[in-house]
């Protein structure tokens, strides 16, 4: 569905509307949504199922509109990832050092575990990230916002989980950063997380927020999950006593990847 990019040519033009009337729209879908599911509790109509958010302006031209295809597990398996764990040295999940110089911003540490619905470990899987810089600067060349590219930073790393599901990777913390959607749009400060592997027939992409920022409320891609305890498990924990002293800070984020308390992830056709 989405990184959050100006990625498509919809996106290369700010949209007309004011914060103002963004916000009052995600407060009237919501409240759309609300009625829609205690109408669907009553039994008085299907539950509400539409993967495109009006406020966020380009998922109304980029969101499914056709049901999966179905296809034959044996024949999916014949191209499922065929990544070598030998592949995935442990210096790339240290987007810190993959330069000659140390990049401009907060080091911090994201951490946690890649589970099942019942709580147990997913290991040997590919877990990729992909950011902005401390400045909110992606080094993309569509990302022509006017905030500087650090020399020292890419933005991107991967890690294979361990035997208990674990990860770890050093970064600095995003800047949130302006986007197209609407008159004076800022992201949220975020990662985006993408899980892929042998236990998996398909990749799944999801972004991971930091605990209190205020552009929650105004960011129309938060608000496409429908769902207060969805985006809350988007939300990173800051762990004090995980903190490398002197270092960095630290971040737990774990991921679920199906059940009822699942991460919400993005539409990954
Ligand atoms: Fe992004």
């Amino acid at each position: 569905m989405t990184h959050g990019q100006a990625a498509a040519p919809v996106d290369r033009q700010t949209g007309s509307a004011t914060q103002d009337q963004i916000t009052a729209e995600i407060i009237a879908s919501h409240a759309e949504q609300e009625r829609a599911e205690r109408a669907s509790t009553d039994g008085r109509e299907p539950p509400l199922t539409t993967l495109d958010f009006a406020p966020y302006r380009s998922s109304i031209l980029r969101h499914p509109t056709k049901n999966p295809k179905l296809v034959d597990p044996e024949t999916i398996e014949l191209y499922s990832p065929a990544f070598g764990e030998r592949d995935v040295a442990p210096i790339e999940a240290d987007l810190t050092a993959q330069h000659n110089g140390e990049p401009q911003g907060e080091k911090i540490t994201v951490s946690g575990r890649l589970l099942d619905t019942r709580g147990r470990p997913i290991p040997s899987q590919l877990i990729e990230i992909w950011q902005a810089n401390a400045s909110g600067r992606y080094i993309h060349q569509r990302d022509q916002h006017p905030a500087p590219l650090d020399p020292h930073f890419t933005g991107a790393g991967r890690a294979i989980t361990g035997a208990s599901g674990e990860y770890s990777f050093t970064t600095i913390k995003p800047g949130p950063y302006p986007w197209r959607n609407h008159q004076n749009a800022w992201r949220p400060a975020h990662i985006h997380f993408s899980v892929f592997g042998r236990a998996f027939t398909q990749r799944l992409v999801t972004q991971m927020y930091f605990p209190g920022d205020p552009l929650f409320a105004l960011d129309p891609i938060y608000n496409s999950i429908r769902n207060q305890a969805d985006r809350d498990r988007l939300l990173s924990r800051y762990d004090h006593d995980a903190n490398v002293p002197e270092v960095s800070r630290a971040l737990l984020f774990d991921i679920v990847v199906d059940g009822p308390d699942s991460t919400w992830f993005e539409d990954a056709s």
